[in-house]
């Protein structure tokens, strides 16, 4: 089953085709971090006008390159949900006409467990090795931070999720107030590789009880990171960008781990695989990579930011099950993080 992905719910216009949920055929990514540099933050009218010029060639490109027509293909996904309501209805509205043009099938799928997807997706020539459910799912991105038991690709049981900011968002707040570069997760982790985690001693966020025992909050460190920052330096040591940068990351980063960790410890189950924008740090790769009990995967780098191979291939696990979606279908800016979500 040849399936066409297509995403477009914040900046990155990006389509893919997906072969029987696994096999990148094409994978067409068209970033418009240029657009949003100067403004340091995605402009949600910039982002859904550029789509709207380029929808319709990055599909066609992403045909293109896996050598086949629209009539080769055996269905068509798309972002539905969350994410920039302009830019959403984009995706969508191209897929629609698309699907409705063909008469292809068609099934609009949610951003959160198409980033969850990734990591099932070949990139190489190299089969995977299959994934059994249950494992833990820590979906990282700038709009999202969730903790999950994952059952199925579409039956996600959330745990723990941010109280205030997405862990990307404090990564981007941080460096667009010390200007360390757009976008700011990539900026800082390269800093952060020649800096010293330990100049800077930021304090951790208290949650650790009750109903808030796998949660996480990011607006306390950056407030110390942005604000406070001289009381949490250690004697002696520099206020340089790569110190700030990698203790920042550090402070980030444990938080993530701990609540983790603890989610392994108590559920037993000791598959962890990760998926979102910041599953491409590479701290966060190295402290769950060095932990010999427990087995984590993560996508390749270019399927951790969004791309429209997820789309494709989660599409693809709902159209082999005959679910489809109606050509009424809408958008949606948020999904709620029930005990439960789904399509
Ligand atoms: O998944 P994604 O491309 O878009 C959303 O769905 O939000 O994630 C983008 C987020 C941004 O906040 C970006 O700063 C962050 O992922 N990011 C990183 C890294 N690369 C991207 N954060 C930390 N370290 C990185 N290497
Ligand atoms: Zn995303």
């Amino acid at each position: 089953m040849r399936v066409l992905g297509i995403e477009s719910s914040c900046d990155e216009c990006a389509a893919a085709v997906v072969e029987d949920g696994r096999r990148i055929l094409s994978d067409v990514v068209a970033t418009q971090i240029p657009f949003h540099a100067k403004y340091q933050g995605v402009v949600p009218e910039i982002a859904s006008r550029t789509h709207t010029e380029w929808i319709s060639g990055v599909v066609a490109a992403a045909l293109e390159k896996a050598g086949l027509g629209p009539r080769d293909l055996d269905g068509i996904a798309v972002t539905a949900r969350p994410g920039l309501v302009g830019s959403l209805l984009v995706g969508l509205c191209f897929a629609k006409g698309l699907a409705w043009a063909t008469g292809l099938p068609f099934v609009g799928v949610n951003h959160i467990l198409a980033h969850l997807y990734a990591s099932q997706l070949e990139s190489g020539p190299d089969p995977l090795p299959s994934l059994s459910y249950p494992f833990l799912g820590l979906l990282v991105s700038g709009g999202h931070s969730i903790i999950c038991r994952v059952d199925d690709f579409d039956r996600i049981e959330v745990l723990g999720t941010t109280i205030d900011d997405a862990v990307g968002e404090a990564f981007d707040k941080v460096a667009k107030h010390f200007g360390f570069g757009y976008p700011g997760g990539a900026a800082i982790d390269r800093l952060a590789e020649a800096g010293d985690a330990e100049a800077f001693v930021f304090p951790k966020p208290s949650l650790h009880k009750g109903e808030h025992r796998y949660d996480l909050s990011y607006s306390g460190l950056k407030t110390a990171v942005v604000h406070q920052l001289e009381q949490f330096r250690r004697p002696g040591a520099a206020a340089t960008p790569e110190n700030i940068a990698a203790s920042f990351r550090k402070a980030a980063i444990d938080i993530l781990a701990s609540r983790l960790f603890r989610a392994v410890e108590d559920t037993g189950i000791r598959t962890v695989v990760a998926g979102g924008g910041v599953a491409a740090n590479a701290y966060l790769r190295r402290l769950l990579g060095d932990r010999s009990d427990i087995s984590v995967r993560f996508p390749p780098l270019n399927l951790c930011g969004d791309n429209g191979a997820m789309i494709a291939g989660i599409g693809c696990r709902y159209l082999e099950r005959g679910e489809t979606s109606p050509l009424d279908l809408n958008v949606s800016a948020r999904v709620p993080l029930y005990r439960r979500i789904g399509r």
